[in-house]
C-alpha cells in the first residue's frame, strides 16, 4: 500500500467537510477559536486523503500569538495536525473552562494544546505537541509554506 503523500510547500488548504467540502478555506471567514477542518490538496489539484493530512485550522485572539510562531502563521490564523499525539484522537475543539479555556482540547483523554504557541502541549497525556503546518496567505487563500513541522500523529 503506497502511503499517502503528506502536506508540502504549495499545497492549499481546503474544507474537509460540510457544504464546503474541497473548497479553499477563506482565513478572513475564521473567528477567533472557532477552529475549521481542512485538507491540504497539492498543486496538481489532488486532495491529499489519509487521517495524516487532517488539519485544524485556528484563528488567535488578535495580538496573542506567540512571537515566534509569527513566520509560520497567516496572520492570527495558524494550522496543526488535527491528529492527537497521545492515541491519534482528532482535535477540533476549543475547551471552554479551566486549563482547557480557549485552547484545542483532545475529548479522549483530556490533552490540551495552545494554538497561541503553535500547538505545544500545555496538559494531558500526550507526549508532544501537535504538529504546525507552516502557512502563509495568498490570494485569499491558505498556502502551506512547507510541509509539517515534526511527526504527525501517535
Ligand atoms: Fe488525545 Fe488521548 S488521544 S488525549
Amino acid at each position: 500500500v503506497k502511503a499517502a503523500a503528506t502536506a508540502s510547500a504549495g499545497d492549499t488548504l481546503v474544507h474537509f467537510q460540510g457544504d464546503n467540502e474541497g473548497l479553499p478555506l477563506d482565513p478572513n471567514a475564521l473567528a477567533p477559536l472557532e477552529p475549521v477542518l481542512a485538507r491540504p490538496r497539492s498543486s496538481s489539484g489532488e486532495i491529499r486523503e489519509g487521517t495524516a493530512n487532517i488539519i485544524t485550522v485556528i484563528r488567535v485572539p488578535g495580538g496573542e500569538l506567540e512571537e515566534s510562531f509569527a513566520e509560520m502563521a497567516a496572520g492570527d490564523v495558524v494550522a496543526v495536525s488535527a491528529i492527537c499525539t497521545h492515541q491519534g484522537c482528532l482535535v477540533s475543539d476549543v475547551g471552554t473552562f479551566g486549563t482547557a479555556e480557549g485552547k484545542l482540547a483532545c475529548t479522549c483523554h483530556g490533552s490540551i494544546f495552545d494554538p497561541r504557541m503553535g500547538g505545544e502541549r500545555v496538559a494531558g497525556p500526550a507526549p508532544r505537541g501537535l504538529p504546525m503546518l507552516p502557512i502563509m496567505q495568498e490570494s485569499g487563500h491558505l498556502v502551506a509554506t512547507a510541509g509539517f513541522t515534526g511527526k504527525v500523529g501517535v
